[in-house]
């Protein structure tokens, strides 16, 4: 006869392979991309409204500014694998999250000017133009990413 110890103990295995197996098919604790987009911008931004179109001069200018400024953190194409984006306290997470995609754009733009523990805040560094722009870019890589497949935009040295 078996004891009830050994049932136990067997029953006991068994629940830390589901546990294991939801882990790995949910990717608890292991996806560092997972949307970040607890941070909440406060509704009126929803009502702000680019004052500029994404105009090849706009488009090119967002894309000098987040190379200078965004790309160390948000990596080359926005999915968070910038070389400093790994080793701070909280993930930049990937701006072409269902989530981001779905965020306004004046959302983007108090999210930049406002900026958050580890992200830094721009409104001193860049004017609201500038701002404005790189909204533009970020919506002109969240657009190609979902064309060619973020996941294989992989950076680039
Ligand atoms: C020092 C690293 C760092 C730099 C530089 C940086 N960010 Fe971030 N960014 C972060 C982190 C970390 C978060 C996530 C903050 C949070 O949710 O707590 C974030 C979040 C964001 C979000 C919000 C995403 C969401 O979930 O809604 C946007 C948009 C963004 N960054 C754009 C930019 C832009 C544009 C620049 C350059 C002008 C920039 N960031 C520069 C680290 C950085």
């Amino acid at each position: 006869m078996l004891s009830k110890k050994y049932y136990l103990s067997i029953l006991f295995s068994v629940f830390i392979l589901i546990f294991w197996v939801n882990a790995k098919v949910l990717k608890i604790g292991v996806h560092r991309n997972a949307p970040v987009n607890k941070w909440i911008a406060p509704s009126y931004t929803d009502t702000l409204v680019s004052p500029i179109l994404p105009e090849p001069i706009h488009l090119q200018n967002g894309k000098r500014i987040y190379a200078m400024e965004c790309e160390v953190c948000h990596g080359k194409w926005g999915n968070g694998d910038g070389e400093a984006g790994f080793g701070l306290s909280v993930s930049p997470g990937d701006l072409n999250h269902k989530g981001v995609l779905a965020e306004s754009d004046g959302s983007l733009f108090w999210k930049i000017y406002t900026g958050k523990k580890p992200m830094p805040s721009f409104n001193a560094k860049l004017d609201t133009t500038e701002i404005w722009q790189v909204v533009l870019y970020i919506r002109l890589v969240q657009s190609e990413n979902q064309f060619k497949g973020s996941h294989k935009r992989k950076r680039k040295k």
